[in-house]
């Protein structure tokens, strides 16, 4: 996953001068996070610019708040400029206003006039057992207006309401990796990726014009054929093989 950080960023940088990453939260990620916050130096953390694919509605310092985890793991520890870091404006007043604020976060940043979708370097994604990917939930998709990026995703008593970016800023990006580990994950990435179950989220996920690509570990593999390097079976997105993550 390094290998492709550094390659992806590299290309970006070259070609269009920074390189913008959205990242997820969860558990999933924390090793590769750290791993990152090891690169002290190799990596333009000057060009490299972080926004988030979600974000619970709590405050910064919440145990819970994605952003605050990723400044714990990583982002604290490399020497990236502060106005380079996108967190999610969670202390807003209603996660409808924090979502707003951060459309206009994005839209300044890739100086996208209403209706034009950015185009992401790249977006790492998680999965959930349910199938759920960013804080797009089974059955609870937020409803998008045209051209929106980001959405409020209002959620029951037992969890905080979410702020995510819409599918078609994920579609839009130009390389989505999603990290999924674990034997509890086997099940729903089979379904994702063989089934492609249209009311899995997870599934609606399908780049318009980059990569796609699924990291998983071997429990999380279980339920997927393996497929040689160089060798596409017919049911291979891009490449299932398991690899290390
Ligand atoms: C979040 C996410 C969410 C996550 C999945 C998987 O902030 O929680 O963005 O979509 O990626 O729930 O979470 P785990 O990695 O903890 O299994």
């Amino acid at each position: 996953m390094i290998k492709k950080w550094v390659e992806v960023s590299q290309a970006a940088i070259e070609r269009e001068g920074f390189f913008s990453a959205a990242l997820s939260g969860g558990k999933t990620p924390v090793p590769l996070y750290q791993k990152l916050a090891l690169f002290k130096k190799g990596l333009d953390w000057e060009k490299t610019h972080i926004f988030l694919v979600d974000e619970r509605f709590v405050p910064f310092h919440h145990p819970d708040s994605n952003y605050h985890m990723l400044k714990d793991t990583f982002l604290d520890q490399v020497p990236i400029p502060r106005q380079n870091i996108h967190p999610v404006p969670a202390g807003e007043a209603t996660a409808e206003i924090a979502a707003r604020k951060y459309e206009e976060d994005l839209r300044t940043f890739f100086k996208s006039s209403p209706g034009k979708i950015p185009d992401v370097d790249l977006i790492l994604l998680g999965m959930g057992e349910d199938g759920h990917t960013a804080s797009l939930f089974p059955g609870r998709l937020p409803f998008n207006e045209p051209g929106q990026l980001v959405a409020a995703v209002m959620l029951d008593e037992m969890r905080h309401n979410r702020i995510t970016l819409t599918l078609p800023v994920i579609n839009q990006t130009k390389t989505i990796i999603f990290l999924v580990t674990g034997k509890n994950k086997a099940e729903v990435l089979g379904k994702v990726i063989y089934k492609k179950d249209s009311t899995l989220p997870a599934s609606l996920v399908a780049p318009k014009m980059g990569n796609l690509i699924f990291l998983s570990d071997l429990e999380a593999s279980s339920q997927l054929s393996y497929h040689k390097e160089g060798s596409q079976g017919d049911a291979c997105r891009n490449c299932c093989r398991p690899r290390r993550v």
